[in-house]
């Protein structure tokens, strides 16, 4: 075991965690047990997506529900492509890991039963047929949050690096090999040991060793211009395994949340109306007062996000209107003031009354499906690299996440890392030496200190995801984006290598990346399915398999659940390449 050792450029622990949400806290806890953990996290330590969620957990915690509703509702929404084992195991771990983020103390809602017990009080959201949210009102991020940084602090081999931003990740390609090495060495693993990390106090890039690595770096809804997430959500852990050749899969599938409060002109960050509200009765309508949903699905308000997202989408296009409404004026005002106290504050702030009056809203970018590709241990496809929460793929989602089941895949897998890393602990030996790797090199770079040129790139990414990769896709709106993001990636690359490294630069260099992958895979699926749905294909074909990115590689179709990913072969992509097949 390494003890946490540190000089001014250089630390050690035995865990490296990067990302400071459910994903990272839960993990670094448990992981505390067997070593020292170092985390490093790009902002503050509360600043993640896991901050604002809403909504709750969703897990079978009344005697009236089963873990077959559960598990049926998740492979029901993710419309055929999820892996039904992963399912089973997110299901039926999560009352454990509920019970231990209460042990650890957080304090979800309760609500007194007919006996007269508190019990924990379980919401609705869509596509769930049973009462299933655990919530803390509808502060339920906060609170987990508060609960799990309250806790590292009093556990001594945790350490928190706030305002540090993981830049790449160490493996044998940073370290000098002959020409030649790694063709040679065909089927050895690529081994990570750590990252290179800026503080982003000091400008110092630093290496950070360890022989676990974890990446739990969360989202990517910074890559679209109207977006639920906060700014921390760059993609950053994805394209950094992407670099590094780890697989990566259903990018393409990205959930537009159907209800964020609409602010004329507003550009940004988008203020989240959770689907709770509906779960307690809130009914859509548009601008004429219609109710609209009744007539697409049988869960009518309640349906699945992709199929609200976009029956708002077609209203919008159908009356030319710029929102429709929520309507939750059927509940009195303390019983709205009581359950969701954060948004009847914040719609006042912006003058609406819930309680009197309709909420004006729009959809909004709000969660990946895709991400790393990890089994039911968290474990990628490079040794030692462990993946939980939203950067994860571990097949649960499908092409369309159950509402509330991203929380608990945080919570289950970062568990199962930790059983499996501790059993692999127990039967091997020795730590693996981890090699000497050189310093962050600064040779030929500048402080252009050219700010409009990040913020002008990072904007025309956002606007074209928007535009042309958003709730409803068309060959045409494809390839044009696929154009431009190849233009604007060169520009970025070039701008990335000349430029002293900074956190924004960093964030830039990413978000291209992932738009990349986005647009990419969403050209190879040829039909509609999930979130994904392209006008130019509208039928769902039912042979089809996960669309699955590597590094340096043609993008290709495997069944993940059925397939071992590295099995087959891989097609070079040539040096200049031309659109993508
Ligand atoms: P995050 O919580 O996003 O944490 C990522 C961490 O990584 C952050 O600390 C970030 O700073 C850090 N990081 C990122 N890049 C770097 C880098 N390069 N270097 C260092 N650190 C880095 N899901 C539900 O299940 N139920 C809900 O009710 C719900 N409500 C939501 C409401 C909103 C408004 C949003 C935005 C999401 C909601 N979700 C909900 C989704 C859910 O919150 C997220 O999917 C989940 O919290 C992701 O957790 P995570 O630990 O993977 O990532
Ligand atoms: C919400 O509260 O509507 C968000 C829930 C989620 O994203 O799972």
């Amino acid at each position: 075991m390494h003890g946490d050792t540190m000089n001014s450029s250089r630390h050690e622990s035995d865990f490296l965690v990067i990302g400071s949400g459910i994903a990272g806290l839960t993990f670094a806890i448990n992981a505390s047990q067997l070593g020292t953990v170092n985390i490093v996290t790009k902002k503050k330590e509360f600043d993640s997506n896991t901050n604002y969620a809403q909504g709750g957990i969703a897990s079978v915690l009344s005697p009236d529900d089963t873990f077959e509703s559960h598990i049926e509702d998740t492979l029901r929404s993710g419309a055929g492509l999820c892996n039904r084992a992963s399912v089973e195991f997110l299901v039926r771990k999560g009352p454990d890991r509920i019970k231990e983020l209460v042990e650890w103390g957080t304090r979800f809602s309760t609500s007194e039963s007919s006996r007269g017990s508190q019990n924990l009080d379980l919401g609705r959201e869509g596509g769930h047929s049973h009462n299933r949210i655990v919530h803390a009102t509808d502060l339920t991020g906060r609170e987990i949050e508060r609960a799990l940084l309250d806790k590292i602090s009093r556990i001594p081999r945790i350490r928190i690096f706030e305002d540090h931003t993981a830049i790449d990740l160490l493996t044998e390609h940073q370290l000098k090999k002959p020409a030649g090495y790694y063709r040679r060495q065909k089927n050895r693993k690529v081994n990570c040991h750590g990252a290179y990390i800026l503080s982003n106090r000091t400008g110092e890039v630093m290496i950070f060793n360890a022989g676990i690595t974890f990446l739990a770096t969360g989202g990517v809804g910074q890559v679209y211009l109207h977006t639920t997430n906060p700014d921390i959500a760059t993609g950053d852990g994805i394209a950094m395994a992407y670099r590094a050749g780890a697989l990566i899969a259903d990018m393409e599938f990205i959930q537009f949340h159907p209800t964020t409060l609409f602010r004329k002109d507003s550009v940004g960050r988008c203020f989240l109306i959770s689907e709770a509200v509906r779960g307690e009765g809130a009914v859509l309508k548009n601008t004429r007062g219609e109710r609209f949903m009744e007539k697409i699905h049988p869960l009518k308000d309640l349906a699945p996000r992709d199929i609200v997202a976009r029956a708002i989408d077609s209203e919008l296009k159908r009356l030319g209107d710029s929102h429709v409404y929520l309507d939750i004026t059927s509940k009195k005002k303390s019983f709205l003031q009581k359950r969701f106290p954060n948004i009847y504050e914040q719609c006042l702030e912006d003058g609406i009354d819930i309680s009197a009056d309709p909420i004006p809203v729009v959809p909004a970018a709000h969660y990946l499906c895709g991400g790393i590709v990890s089994d039911l241990d968290g474990k990628t496809t490079i040794e030692n690299l462990y993946v939980s929460g939203e950067s994860a793929c571990t097949g649960v989602h499908g092409a369309n996440r159950l509402a509330s089941n991203s929380l608990l895949e945080g919570i289950v897998f970062s568990h199962s890392a930790f059983l499996a890393i501790r059993n692999e602990m127990a039967r091997s030996k020795a730590p693996a030496r981890i090699p000497d790797y050189p310093p962050w090199n600064r040779e030929g770079t500048f402080d252009f200190n050219e700010w409009v040129l990040v913020k002008h790139d990072m904007d025309d990414i956002k606007r074209l995801m928007w535009d042309y990769v958003g709730i409803v896709r068309s060959d045409m709106r494809l390839q044009r984006a696929h154009k431009r993001i190849m233009f604007l990636a060169e520009e970025i690359h070039s701008y990335y290598r000349k430029s002293i490294v900074s956190s924004r630069v960093i964030e830039l260099r990413n978000l291209a990346t992932i738009a990349k992958l986005i647009i990419r895979s969403a050209i190879m699926r040829r039909d509609s399915i999930g979130l994904h749905y392209n006008t130019d294909h509208k039928e769902t074909d039912s042979e089809t398999a996960n669309v699955v990115l590597r590094t340096g590689y043609q993008p290709r179709f495997i069944r993940l659940e059925k397939t071992n990913p590295m099995d087959g072969k891989w097609v070079k992509v040539p040096a200049n390449p031309a659109q993508p097949k």
